[in-house]
This record gives structure tokens, C-alpha cells and sequence, in this order.
């Protein structure tokens, strides 16, 4: 596997692949690499001829009182684990190179990123946004993998494509789980023992609560019960449960077996999970 840490080896690597008529797919991470991830490259290498993953802890995506200091970070374990699983390219930019001195362009991408994680963490998705952008301009794929545990992030990376006229096809691929059902998530290392038997709890209560919908209870007293629910199990906060249309994340307060997506942020401990459920009738 081959290790490229700037924009010119980059840019030279992706114009020998376009030259052999190569397909390439683009992996964006923020390393910590799990089961989760490689469940993108194995999608990412069904689908194109070339595997680009990324690895890079974006600091714009974080917020002054978030835990972009502590995320964590194994570049040569998460090296090891690309070059097992036969990835041709990892790119890992330091921080100078994707925000060079002098670097003051921002970026906001209305609708989507409204409410949810949006309204809980101010700034997040402008930081995501700009790196993403950053990183399809740069690596130039025909295809980019995203994970759908990041649910509203998926439709902003769809939705600034779709504005600005890139020219690649973003793709989701479905949440990798524990046994128990906890999504799996570089954050899970930040569970204690205790919070870590409580976790599973939030997958299994999206369940339910879809279930109920599905049923065609009535979706406020469902997702009132569904927090309450959460808080009594041991979580000590939930930032949102809410129902949202599939596509546009408008929210949902009546279900008719339209497309829709059940989601959830919660605090346990130190650490906040998220989650979401597609509802199938
Ligand atoms: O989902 C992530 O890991 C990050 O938000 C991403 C898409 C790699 C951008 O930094």
C-alpha cells in the first residue's frame, strides 16, 4: 500500500489511475479504523478498481468544548489494517497541508444540516463539509463511501455534491453493529464498563420505537416514551429522538409508511452516541 501525505503525490497517484482508466473509490475517515470502516473499503472495492482511504482528524469539524485533542489516533495500527485488508492508497495529510497559512474559506450547506446534530453542535457539518469538499477535489474518485451511522451527514456530503456539480457518486453503506446491537464507532473506546452494558439500550429502543410507528401509533407520544425510556435505562441526556423524511431530514409528525428515518443522540457518560433506524413498512 502506498502512503501519499500531500495534495501533489496525490494528485500525481489519481492522474496515472485516470490515465490506466482506473474507477477509483474514495473512503474518507478520521482513522481509529474498525470493523465499520473496512465494511466501506470491502464496499468501495466491490465498486471501483482503486481504493483511496483517507485518514485525517478534521479540526473544523470539532467544537472549542468537543474531543478533537483526545479522538483517537493509531496511525500504524490503522496502516496495518488497510495494507491486511489490500487497500492501494492511503492518504494522510497533516493538518498544514489541508489548511495551508492563510486558509480562510468556510462553507455551510443549508437545509440538511439544520436541527439534529446541526442544532446540538454548532459548526460540525460546515467543518465536515469543507473537508469533504476538500478531499473530493483533491482525490477526484468516482465514487465516495460514507457510513449511514452519520445519517444527516450523509445528506449534507449528497447534498453539496449535488449544489456544486461534483462530479462523483456519493454512497452510503449500512451501520456495522455489535453483537448487542451498539453501532460500531471509534468513540466506543470512551465507554466504561458500566456504560458500555447500557449502550446497547439505544439501538434496541430505535427498534421498538420504529416498530410502534410502524404499527401507526402516534409519532410525538412514541418518541416522548422512547427518550423517557433512554433516561431510565442510564443515559444521562438525549439530545434528539427524532422521525425525519429520508431525503430531505424534514421532520416527520404524522407516519403513512412514507421514507423515513428514526434518530437518536444521547449522552452516556463522557460520551454521546448516535444512532438511526430506516422504517420499512
Ligand atoms: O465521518 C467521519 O469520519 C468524518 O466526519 C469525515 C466524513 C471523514 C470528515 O472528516
Amino acid at each position: 500500500m502506498r502512503v501519499i501525505r500531500t495534495i501533489t503525490e496525490l494528485r500525481q497517484a489519481v492522474a496515472l489511475l485516470r490515465a490506466d482508466a482506473k474507477k477509483i473509490a474514495l473512503v474518507p475517515t478520521m482513522g481509529a479504523l474498525h470493523d465499520g470502516h473496512m465494511s466501506l473499503v470491502k464496499m468501495a472495492q466491490h465498486v471501483a478498481d482503486c481504493v483511496i482511504v483517507t485518514i485525517f482528524v478534521n479540526p473544523t469539524q470539532f467544537g472549542p468544548a468537543e474531543d478533537f485533542s483526545k479522538y483517537p489516533r493509531q496511525e500504524i495500527a490503522d496502516l496495518a489494517l488497510l495494507t491486511e485488508h489490500n487497500v492501494q492508497i492511503a492518504y494522510v495529510p497533516d493538518v498544514t497541508e489541508m489548511y495551508q497559512p492563510g486558509f480562510a474559506t468556510t462553507m455551510q450547506v443549508g437545509g440538511v444540516s439544520g436541527g439534529l446534530c446541526g442544532a446540538v453542535r454548532p459548526g460540525h457539518f460546515d467543518g465536515v463539509a469543507l473537508v469533504v469538499t476538500k478531499l473530493l477535489l483533491q482525490a477526484a474518485p468516482d465514487i465516495a463511501i460514507f457510513g449511514e451511522k452519520d445519517y444527516q451527514q450523509l445528506m449534507v456530503i449528497k447534498r453539496l455534491a449535488s449544489d456544486l456539480d461534483i462530479p462523483v457518486e456519493i454512497m452510503g453503506a449500512p451501520i456495522l453493529r455489535e453483537k448487542d446491537g451498539l453501532a460500531l464507532s471509534s468513540r466506543n473506546v470512551y465507554l466504561t464498563d458500566k456504560e458500555r452494558r447500557i449502550a446497547p439500550e439505544l439501538y434496541k429502543c430505535l427498534q421498538q420505537c420504529a416498530a410502534a410507528l410502524t404499527a401507526g401509533g402516534e409519532v410525538t407520544s412514541l418518541l416522548e416514551n422512547a427518550i423517557s425510556h433512554l433516561l431510565s435505562a442510564g443515559f444521562s441526556s438525549v439530545d434528539y429522538m427524532e422521525l425525519r423524511d429520508a431525503a430531505t431530514l424534514a421532520p416527520c409528525t404524522h407516519y403513512k409508511g412514507q421514507p423515513a428515518r428514526l434518530l437518536v443522540a444521547a449522552r452516556l457518560g463522557s460520551c454521546r452516541l448516535i444512532d438511526n433506524i430506516e422504517l420499512t413498512t
